[in-house]
């Protein structure tokens, strides 16, 4: 039977908390659960029992479980909100420099660049968030540092910052991201030095956060573009984009079956973080470390999955 937060007798604050415990309690005996991340050598140590999971309401209220207030490196979950903050100064001339569409490929993949003239298909996969730091950094002058400063407005925790031994490492085995963003710019579709780019992506990357903290900062996707203060960061219409290439695009080559069984859209990082919007109503952050051979955290997706089915909350 399903569990509907929010009823008419009941506060929604009571109706998460149990939902998220039972799921706790559930991922606890399922036994499998992947491997972390380790051509990151800051993250392989990460250890793979490791899980929390947080729901923030539009208010700002949030409900956790496990280690929800640990943080973990958030990767790429981080390309939602460059891609927010690029949208909200350049509008649809983006769509010139990225597409929107699915890769059915590895998130790190280069293969469709050179048939599709350096411009990559989407801005969740490597090739795409690297156009859309690059573009941020030209309108801001500091893409990293924007990043940072708006996640600490949204999530309430000044204490967010770079782990600057994460983005040393990656920095350090970061061949693939250099290739990709040296063959765009052969194509004409990068504007700062590849070494400038490179250091504003990994540092953009190594941010470190909590469940509660992510699921706090995604709010004004649900909000349809409103920030924590009341402000308008993206227009309703823009706010339903990038859910949309959330849901399309923000799990890479398993898109398709996180939509089966998630339903809902989500974006997914190396160091087992996944956000997951139920716009109109809550935001969602699960962590835990162990991998899938796509890049997905195994538990956050199976914990995403029970929350859906359990409280009937998804976009379908
Ligand atoms: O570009 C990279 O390799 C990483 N810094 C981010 C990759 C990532 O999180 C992909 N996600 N599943």
């Amino acid at each position: 039977m399903a569990i509907m937060p929010g009823n008419s007798s009941q506060p929604s604050s009571l109706t998460f908390q149990p939902v998220l415990e039972r799921i706790a309690t559930e991922i606890a005996q399922t036994p499998g659960r992947g491997r972390p991340a380790d051509y990151i050598p800051a993250l392989a140590a990460c250890d793979p029992r490791r899980f929390g999971m947080a729901v923030a309401e539009l208010d700002g209220t949030v409900y956790g479980v496990g280690d929800w207030r640990q943080p973990f490196s958030t990767q790429s979950i981080t390309k939602v909100f460059t891609l927010a903050l690029d949208l909200a100064r350049e509008g649809d001339a983006l769509w010139e420099h990225v597409g929107r569409e699915p890769s059915g490929n590895p998130f790190n993949s280069l293969v469709q660049l050179e048939y599709e003239n350096g411009i990559p298909r989407n801005p969740f996969i490597n090739a795409g968030a690297l156009v859309v730091t690059d573009r941020l950094q030209t309108r801001t002058g500091d893409a990293a540092g924007t990043l940072l400063e708006f996640l600490r407005a949204e999530s309430g925790n000044e204490r967010l910052a770079f782990d600057r031994d994460i983005a040393a490492s990656e920095t350090a085995n970061g061949d693939r991201n250099a290739a990709l963003a040296h063959f765009m710019a052969s194509y004409g579709n990068i504007d700062n030095p590849v070494p400038v780019l490179l250091d504003q992506y990994f540092l953009q990357c190594s941010i470190a956060a909590s469940c509660a903290d992510l699921a706090l900062a995604t709010g004004f996707l649900a909000r349809h573009g409103i920030r924590a203060d009341g402000g308008r960061l993206l227009s309703r219409s823009q706010a339903k984009q990038i859910n949309a290439i959330m849901l399309t695009c923000g799990t890479y080559d398993a898109a398709g079956d996180f939509a089966y069984r998630v339903g809902l859209p989500g974006k997914s990082g190396v160091g087992g973080g996944i956000i997951a919007v139920v716009p109109g109503r809550c935001t969602l952050c699960v962590w835990s470390p162990g991998l899938d051979d796509r890049g997905n955290s195994v538990a956050g997706v199976a914990a995403l999955d029970r929350f859906t089915t359990l409280t009937g909350l998804s976009v379908f």
